[in-house]
C-alpha cells in the first residue's frame, strides 16, 4: 500500500457509457476485488475510485462523471498524469466462489465486475436508468438487465430482477453495490432467502485510511472496516439505509439517494 500520492500516466481511455469512462494506468500494486483507489489531481482534491479492471501491470478505473471532480477527470487525456494513493480497504470475500449473484445499479457495477472474473456461474443482474447506461454490456455478454424506462431487459429496478431470480434459483451468496436504497432491499430479500451477501458501501471519504472520520457508518469506517460488510455487520449499522455525513460533517438523513 501507498500513502503518498504516485503519480501514473494514463495509458488508455475507454468510453463505457455517454457518463462513463473508464481509465487505464500501468501499477504494479495488487488489488483484492471491492478495494479502492484515492485518486488526486494536483491543486483540485482527491476522491476515491473502485478498482474496475485488474491486469497484469495495468488497472482501470470506471468514473462517473458527477460534479467538479470527475468531470476534470473526464477532460484528461492519454499520456495525463494523475496521483494515485492506495489500495485501501477491505474488499470482497470470496471464499464461496461459484453459484453467486451479482446485483449492480449505476455504477456501483464498476466494484462488481472483478468479483464477476473471478468467480464460476455468476449470475449477473445490472440495473440503470436506460440502456445508452448500461456499463459493461460487451465485457459480460450474458448479463441480466433491467431499465427504469423498459429500453433493454426487464422494464424495472434491479430489486425486482433479483426477486424473480430467487424464486427459481438458489443463490450461495449474494454481492451488491449501487445506490443505497436498492442495497437495502437486496439485503431484504436475502434475509427472507436466507441467502449471504456482501454490501459495498459509499460515504464521502477525506483521508481513506481510517484517520478523519469522515466515512463513519455508525461506528464502523467505510474506508477502512468497509467499504465491503457483510450482514451481520450490517444490522448493527443503524446509519445503513437511514444516514450520512456530509463533506461538512454534518449528519443527515439518506434522503432517497446514495448521498
Ligand atoms: C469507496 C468508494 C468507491 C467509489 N468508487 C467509485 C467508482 O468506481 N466510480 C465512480 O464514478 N465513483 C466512485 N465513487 C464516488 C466518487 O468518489 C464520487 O463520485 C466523486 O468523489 C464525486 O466527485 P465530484 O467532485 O465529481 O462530485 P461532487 O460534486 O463532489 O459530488 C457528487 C456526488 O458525489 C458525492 N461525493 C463527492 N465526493 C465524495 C467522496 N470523496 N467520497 C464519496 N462520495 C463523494 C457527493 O456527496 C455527491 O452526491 C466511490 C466512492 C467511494 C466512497
Ligand atoms: S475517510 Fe477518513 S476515516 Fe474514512
Amino acid at each position: 500500500m501507498i500513502e503518498q500520492p504516485m503519480m501514473v500516466k494514463i495509458c488508455d481511455i475507454w468510453g463505457e457509457s455517454p457518463g462513463v469512462k473508464t481509465f487505464f494506468f500501468e501499477s504494479q500494486l495488487r488489488f483484492d476485488p471491492g478495494q479502492f483507489v484515492m485518486v488526486w489531481i494536483p491543486l483540485l482534491d482527491e476522491k476515491p475510485f473502485t478498482i474496475s479492471y485488474i491486469q497484469d501491470g495495468c488497472i482501470g478505473i470506471s468514473v462517473l462523471k458527477r460534479g467538479v471532480f470527475t468531470t476534470a477527470l473526464h477532460n484528461k487525456k492519454t499520456g495525463d498524469t494523475i496521483g494515485i494513493r492506495g489500495p485501501y480497504g477491505r474488499g470482497f470475500d470470496l471464499k464461496t466462489n461459484s453459484d453467486v449473484c451479482v446485483v449492480g445499479g449505476g455504477i456501483g457495477m464498476a466494484s462488481l465486475t472483478t468479483v464477476v472474473e473471478r468467480l464460476k456461474r455468476v449470475t449477473v443482474i445490472q440495473g440503470a436508468r436506460t440502456l445508452t447506461e448500461l456499463l459493461y454490456q460487451k465485457r459480460f455478454k450474458d448479463m441480466h438487465v433491467c431499465t427504469d424506462d423498459g429500453s433493454a431487459g426487464l422494464k424495472g429496478t434491479a430489486v425486482d430482477l433479483f426477486a424473480n431470480f430467487l424464486v427459481k434459483q438458489q443463490f450461495r451468496k449474494v454481492y451488491t453495490c449501487g445506490p443505497e436504497r436498492m442495497m437495502v432491499r437486496v439485503v431484504e430479500l436475502c434475509k427472507k432467502y436466507a441467502v449471504e451477501c456482501e454490501v459495498s458501501l459509499e460515504r464521502y471519504m477525506k483521508c481513506g485510511f481510517g484517520v478523519c472520520g469522515q466515512c463513519d457508518c455508525s461506528g464502523k469506517l467505510v474506508c477502512k472496516d468497509g467499504p465491503v460488510f457483510d450482514l451481520q455487520e450490517l444490522d448493527m449499522m443503524g446509519d445503513f439505509g437511514k444516514m450520512i455525513i456530509r463533506k461538512t460533517g454534518e449528519r443527515v438523513p439518506l434522503n432517497g439517494s446514495v448521498h
